[in-house]
């Protein structure tokens, strides 16, 4: 064989190879971050409230079955993290395009393909009743909304802008302690 031949075919193996283990050390560390399931919490969509849901839920995530464009959680308080439900996620992306998902009862919300695949960047408002709230810059292409609002225990600086989202200023009448018929406690496990 020709000293080309050879060189062709170690090539071709090593992409091979690597399609093989198809392991990407920056996602696997992402994934490895999010610790374990909470006991009690089926895997489903109670779970992990407050986690940057498309970290799996995404081709070569642990959940890629089951992708989402985009996630996240909505919280009641800045000082507490007990998820909203019912709340609105309305989002347009850069084409125009508009679509509004729900909260469930521990305040997560996701979005699949096959429902809208926004072309980022993307706006986006949160509501509730006659409360709303805008983030005033677009989406630039992150998926997980706690790819940048990183809930905190306890919370530090509840006025940081990119702490956990949460849809209630203070203690407005009816000022939520979460749905009561939630199959899992609302309160994010290890809030205050
Ligand atoms: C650390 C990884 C990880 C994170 C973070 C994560 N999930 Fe999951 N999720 C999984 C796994 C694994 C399954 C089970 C997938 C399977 O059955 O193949 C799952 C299952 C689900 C399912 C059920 C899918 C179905 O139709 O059966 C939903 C819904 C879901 N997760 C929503 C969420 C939401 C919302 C978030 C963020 C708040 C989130 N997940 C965060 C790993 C994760
Ligand atoms: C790329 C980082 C990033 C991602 C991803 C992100 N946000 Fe934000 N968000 C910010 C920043 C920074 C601010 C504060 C400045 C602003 O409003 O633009 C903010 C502000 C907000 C506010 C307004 C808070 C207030 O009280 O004024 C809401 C509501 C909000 N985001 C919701 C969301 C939702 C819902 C998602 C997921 C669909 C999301 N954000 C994803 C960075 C992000």
């Amino acid at each position: 064989m020709t000293a080309l031949g050879w060189s062709v075919l170690v090539l071709g193996s090593v992409a091979f190879g690597g399609l093989l283990s198809c392991s990407d050390p920056v996602l696997d560390d992402a994934i490895d971050a999010q610790g374990n399931e909470t006991a009690e919490i089926p895997q489903g969509p109670l779970h992990r409230a407050g986690q940057p849901c498309v970290v799996c839920h995404q081709e070569g995530g642990p959940a890629a079955d089951f992708p989402f464009t985009v996630a996240g959680t909505i919280f009641a308080q800045p000082a507490r993290q007990i998820g909203v439900d019912g709340a609105e996620v309305r989002m347009t992306d850069a084409d125009g395009t508009k679509h509004t998902a729900k909260t469930n009862c521990v305040g997560n919300f996701f979005v699949k393909p096959d429902e809208w695949a926004p072309k980022f960047p993307i706006l986006v408002e949160v509501a509730k009743g006659n409360l709303r709230r805008s983030m005033r810059s677009p989406i630039g292409r992150e998926p997980s909304c706690a790819g940048c609002h990183v809930p905190q225990i306890p919370v530090s600086d509840p006025a940081s802008q990119v702490s956990h989202i949460y849809l209630f200023a203070g203690d407005e009448p009816g000022f939520p302690e979460g749905a009561l018929d939630c199959a899992v406690d609302p309160k994010r496990p290890g809030s205050p």
